[in-house]
């Protein structure tokens, strides 16, 4: 064992913390993680810690969700800045105005969230999916309310083409999923003939209507366990990704769809986690994620939605 794993470990275990980690990780983070998992097994896992320490390996809104879901207890986050594109692009006080404008003009609608939103956006809410749940929640919503679903226009329009369910979008994309190339993945399936198409649903629709089964991370897992005779999957998702794939199913080989702009689509906010910094959060624990008045409200939200 390296030096530096070595004294994660150590810490690990003198701090008493429990590490958590996004599948989108980097491998070596992912071996040290005591749990690693999608959005919704990580939010799950986190109201099961038993220490008083959570070191979330992933991005903000991630840590800030175990954070609202496990009050009492310390969420350490590597890198503060390691952000989402998603959230971004939907600052709450724009969605209060937007929910607003619907309002007065006589709309009748729930709002849904994707988790991959601020707290201050959650607390707007009716509910808050994943990708591993969305289908199930947006059900739920009574039929006879239009949905208003935020910040991911792409999952939005999947879930209303498997659902039925009349939406209205909010214009926001996942920086990571937005730019897979068309181009490459069907010369990719022309090259490898009997290859199987694996897309994340934050794909737009170009992506998903090449692929053969769309889901979220942990969905793609179960998937892939489907299959015993050595296949090849093209993967379309954060490519941290085929390393948790490799691992679970070794059996099969798994290529990275490129993105138009560079030879893979890692994500730059993901990839802010690193083993130093996870050591040094450990050390000194911080940076953390800090109460906020919003989270109150934001925890309803979560609780009914992903843990009921
Ligand atoms: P899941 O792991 O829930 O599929 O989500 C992926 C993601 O968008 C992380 O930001």
């Amino acid at each position: 064992m390296d030096p530096l794993t070595a004294e994660i470990q150590a810490l690990k275990k003198s701090k008493k913390a429990t590490i958590l980690a996004h599948y989108y990780q980097e491998g070596e983070i992912q071996d040290l993680a005591d749990f690693s998992g999608d959005s919704l097994a990580l939010a799950r896992a986190a109201t099961k810690v038993d220490t008083p320490i959570i070191v979330f390996c992933g991005v903000h809104f991630m840590a800030e969700t175990a954070k609202i879901l496990n009050p009492e207890k310390t969420v350490l986050l590597p890198d503060l800045k390691a952000g989402c594109s998603l959230a971004d692009s939907c600052p709450a006080d724009k969605l209060a105005r937007y929910q607003e404008m619907l309002r007065i003009n006589g709309r009748k609608f729930q709002t849904v969230t994707y988790i991959n939103s601020t707290a201050a956006v959650k607390a707007l809410s009716d509910w808050v999916v994943t990708s591993g749940n969305a289908e199930e929640i947006v059900r739920r919503v009574p039929e006879d309310h239009e949905i208003l679903f935020v910040p991911d226009r792409h999952l939005g329009h999947y879930l209303q083409e498997i659902t039925g369910r009349k939406m209205i979008f909010w214009d926001g994309a996942c920086m990571v999923h937005e730019i897979f190339s068309v181009g490459d993945l069907i010369a990719m399936k022309k090259k490898m003939p009997g290859s199987i198409v694996l897309a994340h649903p934050e794909c737009p629709a170009n992506v998903l209507e090449h692929s053969d089964f769309i889901g979220g991370t942990e969905a793609m897992i179960r998937h892939v366990g489907k299959f015993s005779e050595p296949k090849d999957f093209l993967v379309a998702t954060e490519p941290n990704m085929m390393w948790q794939l490799q691992k679970r199913h070794p059996q099969h080989r798994y290529h990275g769809v490129p993105g138009i702009t560079c030879a893979c689509n890692k994500c730059p906010h993901m990839a802010r986690n690193t083993l130093e910094k996870l050591r040094d959060c450990l050390i000194s624990e911080n940076p953390r994620v800090e109460w906020e008045p919003c989270f109150d409200q934001a925890g309803e939200v979560l609780r009914r939605s992903l843990l009921n």
